[in-house]
């Protein structure tokens, strides 16, 4: 399918349907890396409603990458506490000193820059180039394989489709607002393409979904047995 193909109807829902979290840059400001890349470390193995007081906490105690930089580990493991999977915190005290001594405090603006950074794997780096520098990466996270999944109807298991999936993402992103695209994808995921009882009366996809035409988008994405 040609690149970007409806995803005008996911940036207009976008628009007016867009979750207020506090690491966004409000419409129209432009988006601070420092930030995103913070956030995107503590929502790897933690949920949204977690993430939130700590990402308040950690900004306002280090409000750029220079100023943790200049802490010691043992105050970012603090202040990490409860967030659990700590080689995270240890990666992040790690990629801030990298950033702030070795690239003047600015992070790499593509994909295979930001892979070089400690803690940064293939999921955070295209998540931080699409988010904070609008370039245009797959950004595939649970809630995206769900949204997939359902409009192609895609019977192969997780997790051998990943890789499928992450085509399917590629092709559907948009040269323009692709930042946008991948952050509406995940909301999508999280408020209407849901587990259990999706709302699909309300989805921008609903003309274009395989999966809720045949009436099987609880079925989907389809697991490997374990
Ligand atoms: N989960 C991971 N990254 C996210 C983001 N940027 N917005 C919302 N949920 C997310």
């Amino acid at each position: 399918s040609p690149e970007g193909l409806h995803a005008d109807a996911l940036l207009a829902w976008y628009d007016r349907h867009r979750r207020r979290l506090p690491w966004r840059a409000l419409p129209g400001e432009k988006p601070d890396p420092y930030r995103v890349w913070l956030s995107e470390i503590m929502l790897q193995q933690t949920t949204v409603k977690t993430v939130g007081p700590y990402f308040q906490a950690f900004l306002t105690r280090w409000p750029t990458v220079d100023a943790m930089a200049e802490s010691d580990e043992e105050d970012i493991l603090k202040a990490w506490a409860g967030l659990g999977y700590y080689s995270r915190a240890r990666n992040l005290h790690a990629c801030a000193r990298f950033v702030s001594a070795r690239l003047d405090g600015r992070f790499p603006d593509t994909v295979e820059g930001l892979r070089q950074l400690p803690g940064i794997g293939a999921y955070t780096a295209a998540a931080v180039a699409a988010i904070a520098f609008d370039r245009r990466a797959a950004v595939v996270d649970g809630n995206v394989e769900r949204v997939v999944t359902r409009l192609e109807a895609l019977e192969t298991p997780l997790p051998q489709a990943k890789p499928r999936i992450a085509e399917i993402v590629d092709g559907m992103t948009p040269a323009d607002r692709p930042g946008d695209f991948a952050q509406g994808m995940m909301d999508l995921g999280a408020t209407i393409c849901t587990p259990k009882r999706p709302a699909c009366g309300l989805c921008p996809y609903l003309p274009f979904c395989r999966a809720r035409r045949e009436g099987t988008q609880e079925t989907f994405p389809r697991k490997a047995p374990k």
